[in-house]
């Protein structure tokens, strides 16, 4: 690991918005780069499991750059999605985004955190989170939040990266996660933060314990879908009907 070069901006906690502030400028860059392209298709996936009703209301956590909120808009012509996320920067260029496809009027990004939703109970048709859970430090919280939130019926729909569980790929899945992300992403942002990706997916609990923590926070798993190969996890549910 080489040292930060003066100019770098100050250290931030893994994970955080802070951390993503600093990478925000590549971040979109990396994404098609380090999943050779293949990241859209996972956030297709993901819209497609809201099993949208028409003129849905759509909760999109974790938004970033706001990649999944427009991948709902283009999958839901007639949903409207709020993007919350607490870096302010991924938001920026999110915003951009949104404007150059006209969708301004649907999308709407804020500042927020998935642990402490400012949004009333049940007032959302789905809620999706695409590769954000694993930053956020109170996952259960985070979870029980996503449960309140969405309407009885509704579907939570969470995508996140995993470690290849077994199957004859799997090393070649290990070693792009351990080595390709971390080096190529080091070199092409100038970032050690591609270090805590490859940390963080390690530390990432395997899928039935995921499953559990969804079961714990109030959230019925509907479906669990390993994504090539295993490299990421889709992971479907609804709000637990109150008994
Ligand atoms: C890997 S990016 C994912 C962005 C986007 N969902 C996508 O599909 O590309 C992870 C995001 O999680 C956000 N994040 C970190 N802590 C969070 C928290 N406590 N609540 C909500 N989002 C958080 C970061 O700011 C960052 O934008």
């Amino acid at each position: 690991m080489t040292a930060p070069s003066r100019e770098s901006p100050p250290p931030s906690a893994d994970g955080s918005g802070s951390m993503f502030d600093n990478i925000a400028a590549r971040y979109d860059l990396l994404n098609r780069v380090l999943s050779l392209g293949i990241d859209q298709s996972w956030r297709r996936a993901t819209a497609r499991a809201l099993a949208l009703p028409a003129g849905a209301r759509v909760l999109d956590l974790a938004t970033g750059t706001a990649d999944l909120a427009l991948r709902v808009a283009r999958e839901a012509p007639d949903a409207r999605i709020v993007g919350v996320d607490p870096s302010e920067r991924m938001l920026a260029i999110g915003r951009q985004k949104v404007e150059r496809e006209g969708l301004g009027e649907r999308i709407e990004l804020e500042l927020g955190d998935a642990q402490s939703l400012r949004f009333a109970d049940q007032s959302f048709d789905g809620v999706c989170i695409a590769f954000g859970i694993r930053n956020v430090p109170d996952r259960p919280r985070a979870l029980r939040e996503m449960a309140r939130v969405t309407r009885p019926g509704g579907r939570i729909a969470i995508l996140e990266l995993a470690e290849p569980e077994g199957g004859l790929l799997a090393p070649l899945t290990r070693f792009h996660v351990h080595t390709v992300v971390p080096t190529l992403g080091a070199w092409l942002s100038g970032a050690q933060e591609y270090r805590y990706l490859q940390r963080s997916i390690a530390k990432f609990p395997p899928r039935a314990e995921f499953v559990r923590l969804l079961e714990g926070a109030g959230i019925e798993p509907l479906e669990m879908r390993p994504l090539t190969f295993g490299v990421c996890s889709l992971y479907v549910g609804a709000p637990r009907a109150a008994s």
